[in-house]
């Protein structure tokens, strides 16, 4: 399904579903954090102005704030009035208990993330994991990690480790085997967070496509690909193209979130009723997402639209 296509997704359609047409269409299913309700109001207004499916993310900090359970019942009431399909994944989860948690809350997906342990370990905790989750809930996909893309979704001042760490299709394959994980989430040139440079659009992230399409061969399941925030437009499609089936988006909503924010606050210093101040930048964040959303169906934007998030 494209931007401008024939909607033919409804509430109804699972995860996996969805998943699985979009890769038959090219096209990818757009994974945006969210740690307050005005980040949830922006990436529901952009599925419903792009008539595209969207997925909602949280990781463990933003869900210790929003509060698992009752992101869960929000976004369960949001996609009952919602036309296109809206999904919720339990990001970066670090534990066995918080990912119990997630599945006990209704979450789609759990972002199973022991990718800072050795790889044995790694193992034996995310196959543990997915046992547990699947056994609340069969229904639910489970992402495992592998690699270093480092961490926090936020503006760096320099760049962070080297890509020493990279997935090779090897580890790809035996960590999928081993495990029983739907999605794997591989390092492959993608870093999370963006340098300054990217924040004012004069630098861009670059993947290794050729490492994603012999990571999907040997894999063979779906693949998501974190650390979006900053990455050139033209490797996000050529990614997809190669295999990549979901695109992580944070760091450039929080920036966008940051500067609407103090441009609304500071356009009149005696308003003081919230949903003037924030409505701003509910809109802003929104555009974001759109044109991210666009992107990864297939359709070109303006280098405007995602050049400089603020
Ligand atoms: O899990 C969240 C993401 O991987 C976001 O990364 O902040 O670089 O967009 P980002
Ligand atoms: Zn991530």
């Amino acid at each position: 399904m494209t931007a401008n296509g024939t909607l033919r997704n409804t509430t109804k359609d699972t995860l996996r579903e969805v998943l699985t047409r979009l890769q038959t269409e090219g096209a990818a299913l757009g994974h945006f954090n969210v740690a307050d309700h005005v980040l949830l109001k922006a990436v529901i207004a952009a599925a419903s102005e792009t008539r595209l499916p969207v997925f909602v993310g949280a990781s463990e900090g933003e869900r210790e704030f929003f509060g698992a359970r009752q992101l869960a019942a929000l976004v369960k009431s949001l996609r009952q009035e919602s036309d296109v399909p809206v999904f919720l994944n339990a990001d970066h989860t670090h534990s066995l208990a918080k990912a119990v948690e997630a599945a006990n809350a209704g979450f789609d997906s759990v972002g199973v993330d022991f990718s800072a342990l050795p790889f044995e370990q790694n193992v034996a905790r995310t196959k543990e994991t997915v046992q547990a989750i699947k056994a609340i809930n069969p229904a639910i996909l489970a992402e495992g990690e592998i690699g270093d893309i480092g961490t926090g979704s936020e503006i760096h001042e320099s760049a962070q480790a080297d890509f020493s760490k990279l997935t090779t299709p090897e580890e790809a394959r035996q960590f999928v085997e081993a495990t029983g994980i739907d999605i794997l989430a591989p390092s492959v040139g993608n870093r999370h967070g963006m340098l300054k440079s990217m924040v004012e659009g004069k630098a861009k992230k670059h993947l290794d496509l050729e490492r994603i399409a012999q990571i999907k061969r040997a894999a063979a399941v779906f693949l998501t690909l974190h650390g979006g925030s900053g990455t050139d437009d033209e490797h996000f499609s050529k990614a997809i193209g190669s295999g990549i089936n979901i695109i992580h988006i944070n760091t450039e909503l929080r920036v966008a979130w940051r500067e609407s924010l103090a441009a609304s606050l500071a356009r009149d210093s005696n308003e003081v009723v919230p949903y003037k101040i924030l409505r701003p930048v509910v809109d802003s964040v929104k555009q974001v997402v759109s044109a991210r959303l666009r992107l990864f169906h297939g359709e070109s934007v303006r280098p405007s639209a995602v050049g400089t998030v603020a």
